[in-house]
């Protein structure tokens, strides 16, 4: 990494709010500058622990929850866990219902592709009650500046207070197809968690992970123009040029984002909704909010770790199915339980049930994959069309981590370089904290 205008910051720090996780990194500036060319970066990051199911992961779920007086309450796994409480409990220790507070679950999801998104613009929590969007993004942007402050002080051995805002450039990511209006609104919103304007610095999550990318790998530097393919809960492809100049880059075209992990979720949904019903599945995700969490936790954590296996020598992929919406489906007339639900859904011949599990062979688990897969696959393929020559696809996003998207993908452009960078997850995060360095 070549030297820029850090000298009077003591480090970089990044946030990127994504559709469905979001996180933090940062580095020192004296060690950002020790860096060779492809060499580790002292980029740092932290682990998210969500307290059930033994779930780690680098960014934490993009959830924020307020009290009713639009206070901030919590964020991320916290968010998640603390809004399952008040759903269990009838009210609060003030009299409070959990429909008086204020929950927003996956909320980019909506914006990522609305580059119109305005200091006007209003958002409906989960039960319909709107609030200013940028309030939304302000709450989180401070908390997660206010934990990064902590993080740095605690890793570094600094004295709170010691550290002071100047002596932190901040870095926030957007999505590609952002205008000049939205990144405004990201501007205030920072400016609204206390960032101020002259520390901040604004970049486009596709260029921010292009950066990380080239730094890492000398094969994607050395290429002409490639497809950055970010697989998050949306996915997103960018066509990135090399300019005249050595290491500069442009962004030649977007295709914004579709598909993406999160439709996974969506086919898991429906297959439980196939089995249970759809008015009981509802009814468990309305009243058993904590059950309701803990098998999508369980997914998740199965959909990480997924890679399809061979059909002569199938593995099983088990769910443990929470005893309330068992409850629920026994005391379902049409259904009296699971062995009947399962007996009249369209996976009868596939799956079984045993002890409070479902058991899912790995090509009816493959099978929520594989239309998400298929739909990026061909809307890569159509950035091939056209006068671009593009010499590689790049990899990147919390979804391109699992191996059977990484085979699906080196298998259908088998005739194309694909580089899938470690750390896939944190591409942007980690590209974004050493911007003004590369
Ligand atoms: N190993 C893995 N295998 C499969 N899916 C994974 C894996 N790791 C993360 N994911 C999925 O990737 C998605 C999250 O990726 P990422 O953190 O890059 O998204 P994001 O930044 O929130 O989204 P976006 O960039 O689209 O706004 C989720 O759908 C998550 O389930
Ligand atoms: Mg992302």
């Amino acid at each position: 990494m070549a030297t820029g205008g850090l000298s009077k910051y003591l480090f970089v720090a990044a946030i990127d709010i994504g559709t469905t996780y979001s996180g933090y990194a940062f580095a020192s500036t004296k060690e950002l500058k020790k860096v060779k060319d492809y060499g580790p970066t002292p980029i740092e990051t932290i682990v998210w622990n969500s307290g059930s199911r033994s779930l780690l992961s680098s960014k934490a779920p993009t959830a924020l929850l307020l009290k009713p007086d639009k206070t901030f309450q919590s964020f991320g796994y916290m968010a998640e866990n603390d809004y399952s409480d008040l759903v269990s409990e009838e009210e609060d220790d003030e009299g409070h219902s959990y429909k008086d507070y204020y929950y927003f679950h996956r909320f980019k999801m909506d914006l990522h592709n609305n580059q119109s998104v305005r200091e006007t613009s209003k958002m409906k929590d989960v039960t319909g009650k709107d609030l200013p969007t940028i309030d939304v993004f302000s709450h989180s942007i401070r908390f997660l500046k206010d934990q990064l402050y902590d993080t740095i002080c605690t890793r570094k051995e600094i004295v709170r207070g010691e550290l002071n805002e100047g002596d932190i450039q901040y870095v926030l990511t957007v999505p590609a197809v952002w205008d000049e209006k939205a990144k405004e609104f990201m501007q205030k919103a920072a400016r609204n968690a206390n960032i101020a304007e002259e520390h901040l610095m604004i970049i486009t999550e596709p260029e921010a992970a292009s950066l990380y990318c080239q730094h890492i790998d000398k094969d994607i530097s050395l290429l002409n123009t490639y497809l950055m393919v970010d697989l998050g809960g949306v996915f997103d492809v960018t066509i990135i040029k090399k300019k005249s100049s050595e290491k500069q880059r442009e962004v030649m075209e977007i295709l914004p984002g579709t598909s993406g992990g999160n439709y996974v979720d969506h086919a898991f949904g429906q297959f439980l909704s196939d089995i249970v019903g759809t008015r009981n599945l509802d009814t468990f995700k309305d009243h058993y909010m904590e059950d309701n969490i803990d098998i999508c936790r369980q997914f998740e954590g199965k959909k990480r770790c997924f890679a399809a296996g061979s059909k002569s020598n199938e593995k099983m992929v088990y769910i443990s199915v929470p005893r309330a919406l068992e409850s629920l489906v026994k005391a379902d007339r049409s259904l009296k339980g699971m062995d009947i639900a399962i007996k009249r859904s369209p996976y009868a011949q596939q799956i079984s049930y045993v002890r409070h599990k479902l058991h899912i062979p790995e090509s009816t688990f493959s099978g929520f994959f594989q239309p998400t897969i298929d739909c990026i696959i061909t809307l890569t393929e159509k950035m091939f069309f056209g006068d671009n020559v593009i010499d590689a696809v790049v990899l990147v996003g919390g979804f391109a981590e699992n191996t059977h998207v990484q085979t699906s993908f080196k298998e259908k452009f088998s005739r194309s370089r694909v580089f899938i960078p470690e750390e896939g997850t944190l591409a942007v995060l980690k590209g974004a904290s050493a911007v003004i360095q590369i």
